[in-house]
């Protein structure tokens, strides 16, 4: 049975935008089902008013279908959390938004990017191999994504500009 998001795809593609205050909690509800730990809508909201975090959205309608978060300090950024709703994955959809941040990063003057990933997470995995990451450290015993219980993290970094 094709569930809602399928069946809103069916009817349009996702549109792409800056993510404010106002999303956290969509934010935090969609980053709540695809991770093992979530964040309050107050935790979100505090992340969303950081001026140094650079937040964007995937809309369907009315409805977040996906983020990006990423929070600068001089001229590094880390990418906090990225999601796509389970019924709008493999769609191209976790790529578009992690190039329209680097995009806005890069214009923010930032020159590279790092991030902490699950060792198994592999559809992670392959969004940032095919954006131009690459593995630079690991970390033993992390928490971070539902398949990837207390497992490795890897550190990926990817230059911009
Ligand atoms: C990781 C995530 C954001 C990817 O979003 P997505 O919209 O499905 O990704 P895309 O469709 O843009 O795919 C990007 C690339 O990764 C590959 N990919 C995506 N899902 C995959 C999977 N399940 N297995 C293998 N490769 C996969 C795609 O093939 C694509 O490469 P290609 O275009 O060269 O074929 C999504 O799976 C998600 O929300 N996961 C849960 C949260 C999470 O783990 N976030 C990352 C934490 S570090």
């Amino acid at each position: 049975m094709m569930d809602l998001v399928s069946r809103l795809f069916s009817r349009g593609q996702p549109v792409l935008s800056d993510a404010g205050p106002a999303d956290a909690e969509a934010i935090a509800a969609l980053h709540a089902a695809s991770f093992r730990r979530g964040w309050s809508d107050s935790e979100m909201e505090q992340l969303l008013v950081d001026p140094n975090v650079v937040a964007d959205r995937a809309l369907l309608g009315r409805d977040l279908v996906g983020f990006i978060l990423t929070r600068r300090a001089a001229d590094e950024a880390e990418i906090l959390s990225i999601a796509v709703d389970k019924g709008a994955r493999g769609r191209g959809l976790g790529r578009k938004l992690l190039r329209r941040n680097l995009q806005r990063l890069a214009g923010l003057d930032v020159r590279a990017v790092f991030l902490e990933v699950g060792a198994e997470n592999a559809p992670a995995l392959a969004l940032y191999d095919r954006m131009g990451f690459e593995e630079v450290g690991k970390r033993e015993r992390y928490y971070g994504h539902d398949l990837t219980l207390d497992s490795t993290a890897l550190v990926l970094r990817r230059e911009l500009g």
